[in-house]
């Protein structure tokens, strides 16, 4: 069979009921395959970009240095974004010229040890950190190869804008002229050297247009580059951003039909937008070179940094029912996760399919929540669900990207995090212990 996206593997009940006997609970389980079939799968479907294709992995999605390895074994880069990333990506075996720089601040610290560490470029986000880098790259006397970020030029409604979340802080804008007074300076400075443009067109996309807009935007200031400076562009950076066949990222219309459906007692089904990688790689790449082309412009490498889609579906977080309420309103299953481990802003944005281990029949209207004394602590409302017994387990599908990484520790600690190899499984990540939690106390 031809593969167009890959599958998520899930655990069975079964199965769940020996992780959980032998791990503890909650746990998050990863299937080392589904990330292997993840990584083949880009370069399957953009090898046939004519320039060339690197893959980095966008090692803040999930950062564990275990994890990092098997993106390393298979000439995957790290795209890192922290001090906590370089160490995660080292702790991997990760060298600086295997790394991609990117963030939104680099302290004067990060950025010297990113010249000191050889990482292969600096994507730069402002003309303040530029004017910062070059200071340091001339104190040091070496040479750094830099890209710029361009400003994805977005008008989208969505969830987050509602919310005031806007995303023109990152990168620098090409229309205003405020892209091109930056390539100005770092084709002046003796020390830096442009070699990249870089902009990440946003996330957990189902389809190319914003891919699309990215590389209009990108393949216009490289003819300007060329013919304005005579700067030909070799590394060609459209970020991260694909989406997870069995994640949806809710639009504003799904939620509010969610929330008219609970007001109405009904059930709050949902049904995941289909999504064709395969289609979406194909469109990127024949767009990306006939603007090429039209703009007469040498092929540059094509550079993806995807995360989610890399890891997405590779992880399960494993759960158990503590207990079972009845309300006058609501069927709850309080079960051991909560939003200390599915993060609030993560988990209400987009749909996963949660499974409950049931040994009846009957299936109702069911309410989740975590164990949290917390109100916001609620996961979901409205899914039709088997009913579930008090130490039966819940599967919440799809956490393998911004979960385990963003996952604190209030109220309750951290949970242990598997890698399933065939059949073994081991523990990459132990359970916190309260211990832990008070280490810090001076
Ligand atoms: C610059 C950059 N690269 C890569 C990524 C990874 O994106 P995703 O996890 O959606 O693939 C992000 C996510 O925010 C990003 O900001």
């Amino acid at each position: 069979m031809t593969k167009t996206q890959t599958i998520s593997r899930r655990p069975t009940f079964a199965e769940a009921r020996k992780l959980l006997a032998k791990f503890g609970s909650p746990l998050f389980v990863t299937y080392k395959d589904t990330i292997q079939e993840n990584v083949d799968l880009y370069y399957k479907y953009f090898s046939s970009f004519s320039g060339g294709f690197t893959l980095a992995y966008s090692v803040k999605t999930n950062n564990n240095p275990l994890l990092l390895e098997i993106f390393r074994q298979r000439n995957v880069m790290a795209e890192v974004c922290s001090q906590s990333d370089i160490r995660a990506a080292k702790m991997a075996g990760y060298r600086g010229p295997e790394m991609v720089f990117d963030g939104l601040i680099k302290t004067d610290a990060d950025l010297l040890g990113a010249i000191k560490d050889g990482v292969s470029i600096i994507n730069l986000e402002s003309m303040g950190e530029a004017v910062r880098l070059a200071r340091l790259a001339s104190r040091e006397k070496k040479i750094v190869e830099v890209g710029i970020r361009l400003s994805f030029p977005s008008s989208r409604v969505g969830l987050k804008s509602l919310l005031g979340i806007s995303y023109d802080r990152f990168g620098v804008d090409r229309a205003s002229g405020q892209a091109a007074q930056l390539a100005e300076f770092v084709l002046c400075q003796k020390y830096l050297r442009l070699v990249g443009l870089h902009c990440h067109t946003g996330s957990n996309q189902k389809s190319s247009s914003h891919y699309l807009t990215g590389i209009n935007e990108i393949t216009s200031f490289m003819k300007y580059l060329k013919n304005r400076h005579n700067c030909e562009i070799k590394i060609l950076n459209l970020g991260g951003g694909f989406g997870v066949p069995e994640i949806t990222a809710y639009k504003i219309a799904d939620l509010a039909t969610l929330a008219i459906r609970r007001l109405l007692r009904k059930p709050t089904d949902f049904s995941h937008r289909p999504f064709n990688f395969r289609k979406m790689a194909s469109d990127i790449v024949f767009h990306l070179e006939r603007k090429l082309d039209e703009y007469r412009l040498p092929y540059p490498r094509l550079m993806l940094e995807p995360g989610r889609s890399l890891v997405g579906n590779t992880t399960h977080l494993l759960t158990t029912i503590l207990e079972v309420k009845q309300t006058p309103k609501n069927n709850w299953l309080i079960i051991d996760a909560g939003t200390n481990l599915m993060p609030v802003l993560t988990f209400y944005s987009e749909h996963h399919d949660i499974l409950v281990e049931t040994r009846s029949k009957i299936k109702q209207i069911t309410s989740i929540a975590g164990p949290l004394l917390y109100s916001s602590d609620s996961l979901v409302s409205g899914r039709v669900l088997p009913e579930g017994k008090t130490s039966d387990a819940v599967i919440i599908c799809d956490t393998g990207a911004y979960f385990a990484c963003q996952a604190n520790q209030f109220l309750y600690p951290r949970a242990a995090s598997v890698l399933i190899d065939g059949k073994n499984s081991r523990v990459i990540e132990r359970r916190e212990t309260t211990s832990d939690l008070f280490a810090r106390i001076v």
